[in-house]
């Protein structure tokens, strides 16, 4: 046997490095695979013996280097952190110029760009890819986002479009019917190039971030059902079953039928029920919103989501407060449930169009500030299949933005403009009854006010800055002077003439 004879290596053999690794070997590579704990590595392969490409393990990291073909591709498939760079530590001594090394981790992208320049002065070639789909995708086809060095990817590039999700080339509707041995055969992968350092990293933070916002305004929903119609968990996933044969058809509320219909294996009722309100996060959704707020975006929604989630761990405080804090009666009585559904479904529609935005917004902001050059039309085709957020919708982005590749933001587009007008009138109502009824539902307030926000002329803003000048001499623009010429005025001799600064 040759020495250097595996297509591909991959490090870290939790759950999804498992089945990245399977799935490279379905599609007929050679795989080698290295675990830090041996017997984990050793157990893998008695599991999967005689996979079609063939995957061989290694105890010592010096013999799976040299088991792979030049220039070597190896995928890292630990957890985000110190923990990739400890592997990379211990790589770079044993690879030789012109080597891949590939980050499949949910990475920050500035620890994508500091990896990346570092491994360049070693004469090492570094990818970060963004890899969406959990468990299920990373075994039968995910959704890759890689970013780095274009020449690096091109010797990437045929094991990623061969292991990545499919989709329709006409319709982009995912192909689905994949299993062991028996990949895809054809369609369009959900693998593109997105730019250098670490866009690809940050083009999956921010698919992330939408997938707060997604989770959230699902979970909202539900809890106007729940709270207010009094609706039990398999009636509610009766709904969300419905909703997901229309423009909301997607994933995430497929999942979302699937949980609220399952009964508690205790067989004491529905195991939504059981499940403690108190929801964890990993970081990306934060990251997200923290660089909106470095670069002064305004994305609302997917901020609103993460702190959702940070009052939801505040359950102790909650307990508490709920015996002492008083709010509205919240049921409704004799309520038009088919009507409020029907609303809830708008305002889930418009609030996710303002969402979406919100996302495709930042990585517009991001770009500027990156020097990348973003294809906004592709990454939503990406996200059709394979990721967390694949849904029916996003092709109704990539044809936004093949429609005006310079869309300055989605809701100008014209169909979702119309779908907001369609649907603003249940939406405002859903906030207003979630108001009337003390129903939190952040997500659907934050979304509604992005979209009124985005569409006024005239916000109140105006005061804002003549109350920065008075106590600060932050000074103010005119709208009848040069946008740029900025005033201050001696607030205490208003009669004095204003001081152009
Ligand atoms: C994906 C997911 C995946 C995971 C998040 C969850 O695209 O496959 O986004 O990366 O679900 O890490 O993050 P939280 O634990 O923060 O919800």
């Amino acid at each position: 046997m040759d020495k250097q004879f595996s297509d591909v290596g991959l490090i870290g053999l939790a759950v999804m490095g498992q089945n990245l690794a399977l799935n490279m070997a379905d599609h007929g590579f050679k795989v080698s695979v290295y675990n830090r704990t041996t017997s984990k590595m050793e157990a893998f392969l008695a599991q999967n013996a005689g996979t079609p490409g063939g995957l061989c393990g290694f105890g010592e990291l010096g013999d799976f280097v040299k088991s792979l073909k030049r220039p070597r591709k190896i995928v890292i498939m630990v957890q985000a952190g110190p923990g990739t760079d400890a592997v990379i530590d211990s790589l770079v001594p044993l690879l030789e110029t012109g080597d891949i090394v590939v980050d499949g981790g949910n990475a920050k992208w500035t620890d994508t760009m500091r990896r990346e320049a570092a491994l360049k002065t070693a004469g090492l070639r570094f990818i970060g890819s963004g890899v969406s789909g959990g468990e299920e995708g990373a075994r039968f086809g995910p959704s890759l986002m890689p970013g780095g060095d274009p020449e690096a990817y091109a010797h990437l590039k045929p094991i990623w479009d061969a292991i990545a999700a499919k989709v329709d080339s006409k319709t982009g509707e995912p192909l689905s019917g994949a299993r062991p041995g028996h990949p895809i055969q054809g369609g369009v992968p959900c693998n593109a190039y997105i730019g250098t350092n670490g866009a690809g990293h940050y083009v999956k933070m921010v698919h992330n971030g939408i997938e707060y916002g997604d989770m959230q305004l699902i979970s909202e929903g539900y809890a106007i059902m729940r709270d207010l119609l009094s609706l039990a968990a398999p009636s509610m996933g009766k709904v969300f079953e419905d909703w997901n044969s229309g423009v909301l058809r997607s994933f995430l509320i497929g999942v979302a039928a699937e949980v609220l219909k399952q009964k508690d294996p205790s067989g004491k009722g529905f195991l939504v029920d059981f499940i403690v309100d108190a929801a964890q996060q990993k970081g990306t959704g934060k990251w997200t919103a923290m660089h909106a707020l470095d670069m002064g975006t305004a994305a609302p929604t997917i901020a609103s989501a993460v702190f959702a989630r940070c009052m939801s761990s505040l359950r102790t405080e909650r307990l508490e407060a709920s015996a002492i804090l008083k709010g509205p009666k919240v049921l409704v009585s004799d309520p038009d449930v088919n009507g409020i559904i029907n609303d809830i479904h708008e305002a889930l529609y418009c609030s996710k169009i303002c969402s979406y935005a919100q996302g495709f917004h930042i990585l517009q902001e991001a770009q500027k500030l990156y020097d990348w050059k973003f294809n906004f039309g592709e990454i939503a085709q990406i996200w059709r299949g394979g990721c967390i957020i694949r849904a029916a919708f996003l092709q109704k982005i990539t044809e936004a933005y093949e429609r005006n590749p310079k869309l300055s933001n989605l809701l100008l587009d014209p169909y979702f403009c119309d779908a907001l007008h369609r649907g603003q009138a249940g939406w405002r109502r859903i906030v207003a009854l979630c108001a009337e009824h003390g129903i939190y539902a952040p997500n659907f307030y934050s979304a509604l006010a992005y979209y009124d926000g985005l569409r006024n002329p005239a916000l109140p803003l105006n005061l804002l800055q003549g109350l920065r000048d008075y106590f600060g001499a932050h000074t103010y623009e005119r709208i009848d002077a040069p946008a740029g010429q900025h005033f201050h005025l001696d607030w205490q001799h208003p009669s004095r003439p204003q001081r152009v600064v």
